[in-house]
């Protein structure tokens, strides 16, 4: 398994481009199970969970095509990929796949649009809570879907045709607005998804799904409603970038301070995170290329922070975020409240000095005035990359194994960060 070592007290100066958003790119590429014809992704980000996800929709019977060669030659240019679903071979979705990937659970809403059924395995719990899927069936349900539950399996069926529907969700979920909506694009007549999640990869989602044909509205507020249509034809669509990696290699620059251009990011994706940074000390600027970021010798603010759907501060930047204040000049609190289980990183982060205390949901971080690296093991995507910048910001040696979870998530993160200066290398074992 590899690993990653990293020898911290580096500035960082220098570029580092903002890949697609893989929370994105993942939808888009199911989203091709609704239509026939070819859609076209450019942007995709080159990570582990989209080459699971290529694998989990051949299984259905969707034709895969990555352009061979990167398109401008410099290593930076996100992947094209072509996906044409002619015939869906197969509407089971195993529980070995499923298991991988929570997100291929998306695939129940597109195979009952097209298909009329689907045999789609519970995707159970993982790292960070238990997760359960009841909205995303409470909301197919509303579309005139029958559900049992049959070892293991939701087994779904439309036997008269999805139909329009009003989904007023009492919780906010990105996964649940993603399976509706699609599902919905091809129902007769309306459907209204009210308390809809707003976060920008579904608004993403909904434009590519408008090129394909479909009519939705409000996509990226908390009100989306859709007029279904008979069929949806083929598109090109450029991902948007990931907000979770320009948050993450802002955090990054913050703890160690330097100067850093984010190439392709927006701060329109993350408005919360720049008004945080900003508390704590941290210059961001915008342009038309990207944002900049950069920390003088200054120490860092503590600030208070509690993670919401958009446009709240992500949970998926809460352990980033609890990593830089672990130097910061005083007490921060952190509130989780979207995953009932998300502080593993807490355990790993004291292993290097830092002085965290959780009860509950919140997190009391203590700044120190150093880390000191340690072996640490990562236990989930943000999880891990939080190591990486607490590694940075170290005296001496930090080692991260279990660096698979990374690579579901940060394309060429060693490559990127050590091109600014960070001493980052990945050991092969
Ligand atoms: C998406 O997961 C993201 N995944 C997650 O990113 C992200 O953390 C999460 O949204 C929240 O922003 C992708 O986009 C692929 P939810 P999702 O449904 O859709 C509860 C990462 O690191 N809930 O919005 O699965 C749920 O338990 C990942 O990139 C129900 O109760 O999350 C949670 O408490 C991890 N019933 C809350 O809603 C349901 O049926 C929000 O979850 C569904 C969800």
């Amino acid at each position: 398994m590899d690993r990653i070592r990293i020898t911290g007290g580096q500035h960082l100066h220098g570029t580092i481009p903002i890949s697609g958003a893989k929370n994105a790119a993942l939808p888009l590429m199911i989203a091709s199970l609704l239509t026939s014809d070819t859609i076209t992704l450019k942007n995709v980000p080159n990570l582990a969970d989209v080459s699971l996800l290529i694998r989990i929709l051949r299984n259905h019977g969707v034709d895969t095509a990555v352009d061979g060669k990167r398109a401008n030659g410099n290593g930076h240019q996100g992947d094209t990929l072509h996906l044409t679903a002619r015939d869906i071979v197969d509407t089971t979705a195993p529980y070995d796949l499923v298991r991988r990937m929570r997100a291929s659970f998306w695939v129940l809403g597109p195979l009952l649009a097209r298909e009329g059924k689907a045999r789609v395995s519970l995707p159970g719990g993982c790292a960070i809570g238990t997760r359960p899927v009841d909205l995303h069936l409470t909301g197919l349900q509303a579309l005139g879907v029958d559900i049992d539950l049959d070892g293991g399996y939701v087994v779904a069926k439309a036997r008269n045709g999805l139909r329009g529907g009003i989904v007023n969700f009492p919780k906010v979920s990105v996964g649940a607005t993603h399976n509706v909506m699609m599902a919905a694009a091809l129902a007769k007549g309306e459907t209204v998804i009210e308390n809809a999640a707003c976060e920008p990869e579904v608004a993403d989602v909904a434009s590519c799904l408008n090129k394909m044909g479909a009519k939705i509205e409000g996509a990226g507020t908390s009100t989306i409603t859709i007029q279904g249509v008979d069929h949806l034809e083929g598109a090109t669509h450029t991902v948007l970038p990931d907000r979770i990696e320009t948050g993450t290699y802002a955090m990054a620059v913050a703890a160690t301070g330097g100067d850093v251009y984010l190439e392709g990011a927006r701060a329109d994706l993350l408005p919360a995170v720049i008004d945080v940074l900003r508390e704590a000390g941290v210059e961001i600027s915008e342009t038309n290329r990207g944002l900049r970021i950069a920390r003088n010798g200054s120490g860092l603010n503590p600030v208070t922070v509690t993670t919401a759907p958009f446009p709240g501060f992500p949970t998926d930047l809460q352990a980033q975020l609890m990593a830089l204040m672990c130097r910061a000049e005083g007490l921060s609190v952190i509130r989780e409240t979207i995953f009932e289980n998300r502080f593993m990183h807490v355990q790993e982060l004291a292993r290097l000095g830092a002085d965290i205390a959780v009860t509950g949901e919140m997190a009391k971080v203590r700044g120190v005035a150093s880390l000191r690296g340690a072996e640490v093991m990562a236990t989930d995507l943000r999880a891990s990359v939080s190591l990486v910048i607490a590694g940075l910001m170290a005296e001496g040696d930090t080692t991260v194994n279990r660096v698979y979870h990374l690579d579901r998530g940060f394309e060429r993160l060693e490559e990127k960060l050590g091109s600014c200066g960070a001493q980052i290398e990945r050991l092969h074992s």
